[in-house]
């Protein structure tokens, strides 16, 4: 497949886990990729790294210098957050909501001046399954993806005139160094791997592959009349309710 041949993306967080799948499959499918994250991380020879904080506007605009022609922003960097209301301080409210929520905008507000000029412009954020389903202990991770949810509409409305594609992906929990560094952190990383395992419809953990596989389809030029949707890629865990 090269439907994406001589066109130019943007993965933030390309250097691991669902970043670098995204970088990689929109490089083995004809794209050019630059990689947005604090770390070069596994993206030599896949992605040309530009070192970036995307919840800080000077390293965003200092990042864009680097770039002259752009036509896909993957929009995927995000922190997680444990917790509850009553145990999150208001600090880490800001924080997160500054990196997963703000940080979208940010990398999108610098990407329109170039991406009005593309044929194929197409932004996809990545949202999580935590935006519609009710998760425990994950009170800001959870609001800030609803957030996500809402922008990825909002882009789109604000950009169909600017002909900018906006959608998103929900993905359920995904086997990446991020669930990796969760589990590494449980008193029984075996016993919360089953568990989390069990909570998907599927019995098993999401591939960083297929949520890359769904971006990539979103943000195909394929694609040209889908905006303002969120796919899941959850194993059935928002939809589906299986009797135990
Ligand atoms: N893994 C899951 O179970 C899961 C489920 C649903 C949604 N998601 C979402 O998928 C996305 C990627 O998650 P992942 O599991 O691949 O995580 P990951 O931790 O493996 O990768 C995240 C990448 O983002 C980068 N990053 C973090 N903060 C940054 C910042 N301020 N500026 C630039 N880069 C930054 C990190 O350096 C890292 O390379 C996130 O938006 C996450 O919320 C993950």
């Amino acid at each position: 497949m090269s439907e994406f041949q001589g066109l130019t993306a943007i993965v933030t967080g390309a250097g691991s886990g669902i970043g670098l799948a995204t970088a990689a499959m929109l490089r083995d499918r004809g794209a050019s990729v630059y990689g947005f994250d604090l770390n070069e991380g596994g993206m030599s020879g896949i992605a040309t790294w530009v070192k970036c904080d995307i919840s800080d506007d000077a390293s965003v605009q200092e990042a864009f210098k680097k770039i002259s022609t752009l036509d896909i922003v993957i929009n995927n960097a995000a922190i997680g957050a444990s917790g509850t209301i009553e145990t999150a301080t208001d600090e880490e409210w800001l924080k997160v909501f500054n990196i997963n929520v703000v940080g979208i905008a940010r990398v999108s507000r610098a990407a329109l001046p170039l991406l009005r000029k593309s044929k194929a412009a197409a932004i996809v954020n990545t949202c999580s399954v935590a935006a519609t389903a009710g998760i425990p202990n994950r009170a800001i991770y959870s609001a800030t993806k609803g957030a996500v949810l809402s922008l990825t509409l909002a882009m789109a409305t604000d950009h169909l005139k600017d002909r900018i594609r906006v959608n998103c992906v929900n993905p359920g929990t995904a086997d990446t160094p991020w669930v990796q560094r969760l589990l590494g952190n449980a008193s029984d990383p075996a016993a919360e791997r089953k568990a989390l395992e069990a909570r998907q419809p599927m019995g098993r953990l999401v591939s960083a592959e297929e949520v890359a596989s769904s971006i990539c389809y979103l943000a195909s030029p394929m694609q040209g009349s889908t905006t303002g949707t969120s796919l899941g890629v959850d194993g059935g865990l928002q939809g589906l309710r299986i009797p135990k």
